[in-house]
């Protein structure tokens, strides 16, 4: 086995600012303060970093169009949120090396001439939390930060880390996206008319995985950068797999690293005698099967088998599991984390939920499945935000790909199998491998 390319996820916990100078930290900060900032986001373009966050956005392009806008106030925004079921990249990197985050911030403000850097996690990040504000102080104290850092601490919701939900909770309301026409880097945090001018103060919201990567591009360059990781998708990933696997864990690898080898290698592999049968990649993309397994996680390749990387983290699923369970869980989960200010989302995500439970439980038949499956192609209608779509991805696909399993349940149920919980965790207890779940919401 080829040892992986690493940079992100070191093996060793980085425990103070003098450890992480003397693996050349700070580098890349102290290079990009002596370039102009139009000639470090040609560094980065050139790199061409993607956002880790999910959707796989060119880093460059949001950072352009801050730089580039008219309006002077700007902030910048991490997201470390983590909120994807199955996902736990970003706070196992902030707890192995926070300085490597916030130099990366320190490098996206002075692009963007930001005003004021915001940080934004759960409550219950509380070590995620330590372990920054500490590295905050310590880095303000070696005059490494240069644009102020603020940590916003928000609630337990799924939609915390919907950059339009943060920019929210960043200005002291509820995780609920606003409304808007307009991209964050295009019309941001504290908007404004005075004396009939209006201020969008754009704001970059990037991923804290997106970030964490700058500092290292800025030092050893972007051919390095390009050097690993494919065309498409350059660099590494940190990728939580977690699921019917024997070794559950955070792993950082090459993008392009085939899915098989995340799950066979790095995963443990199915136990002994079971097969994988199903993947998501969080509760966001349509289910992966089987025989695409051998699909490089990149964010082209993935969506050219109409799935999607998101966020690294993957939920694997071996033959003895119920995928009627399993859509009908995930239905729920997003059904209970929509905010309802979107008719066709809330009542998309209820009805889908409704008819995915007759099913499990006995009462359904084909008019379910399909007005589940109807529910969730039309939940995306004129909403605010990406979470209903998530659902038209899940329930259409899963049946799609298991049409036999769901026929099967008509007026009969599921009796053979065990229920599933959406796998939120909470925490990894990384000495023993073994992630900690929460439950989430609980039906009402
Ligand atoms: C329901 C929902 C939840 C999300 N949760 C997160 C999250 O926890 N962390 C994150 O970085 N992005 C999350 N995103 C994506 C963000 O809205 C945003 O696209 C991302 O932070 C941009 O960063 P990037 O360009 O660096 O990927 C979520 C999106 C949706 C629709
Ligand atoms: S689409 Fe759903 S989750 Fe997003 S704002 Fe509307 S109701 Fe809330």
């Amino acid at each position: 086995m080829a040892a992986p390319t690493k940079f992100l996820l070191p093996d060793k916990t980085i425990e103070s600012l003098d450890a992480y100078v003397a693996t050349g930290g700070g580098e890349g900060l102290k290079k990009a303060l002596k370039m102009t900032p139009a000639e470090v986001l040609g560094e980065v373009k050139k790199a061409g970093l993607r956002g880790r966050g999910g959707a796989g956005f060119p880093t460059a392009i949001k950072w352009t169009t801050i730089a580039h806008s008219p309006c002077p106030t700007r902030y910048m925004v991490c997201n470390a949120a983590e909120g994807e079921p199955g996902t736990f990249k970003d706070r196992t990197m902030i707890r192995r090396n926070p300085y490597q985050l916030l130099e990366g911030i320190q490098i996206a403000a002075y692009v963007i001439s930001a005003r004021k850097c915001f940080i934004g996690m759960k409550t219950s990040f509380e070590r995620e939390y330590r372990r920054l504000a500490a590295a905050v102080e310590e880095m303000t104290a070696r005059g490494m930060i240069h644009t102020p850092v603020q940590i916003v601490r928000g609630p337990e919701d799924y939609l915390l880390g919907e950059e339009r939900a943060l920019l929210e909770v960043i200005e002291g309301k509820e995780a609920m996206p606003r409304e808007a026409d307009n991209p964050p880097y295009q019309i941001g945090l504290f908007t404004r008319t005075m004396y009939d001018v209006y201020e969008p103060n754009p704001t970059d919201v990037n991923n804290a995985e997106t970030l964490s990567n700058v500092g290292h591009i800025l030092r050893e360059g972007a051919d390095w950068f390009r050097s690993m990781g494919t065309a498409d998708t350059p660099g590494t990933m940190v990728f939580t797999i977690c699921g019917d696997v024997q070794t559950p864990g955070v792993y950082e690898l090459p993008m392009g690293t085939p899915l098989r080898e995340l799950i066979d290698l790095w995963g443990g592999g199915t136990r002994p005698g079971r097969k994988v049968k199903a993947i998501y990649s969080g509760v966001t993309n349509p289910v992966i099967t089987a025989d695409n397994l051998d699909t490089p996680l990149d964010f082209g390749s993935m969506r050219k088998i109409g799935a999607g990387l998101g966020s690294g983290g993957y939920i694997i699923y071996d033959d003895s599991t119920c995928m009627v369970r399993v859509a009908h869980r995930y239905a729920e989960f997003l059904y209970l984390e929509s905010c309802g200010q979107c008719t066709s989302c809330k009542d998309g995500g209820h009805a889908a939920t409704i008819h995915l439970r007759k099913l499990v439980e006995g009462s359904g038949n084909s008019v379910d499945v399909a007005a589940a499956v109807q529910a969730a192609v039309k939940a995306p209608s004129g909403t605010r935000c990406f979470l209903p779509s998530e659902l038209a991805n899940i329930v259409p696909s899963t049946v799609n790909a298991f049409p036999d399993e769901f026929s099967s349940h008509y007026n009969r149920g599921c009796r053979d199998h065990a229920d599933i919980t959406v796998p939120k965790i909470a925490d990894y207890d990384e000495s023993a491998r073994n992630f900690i779940y929460t439950h989430g919401r609980t039906t009402p």
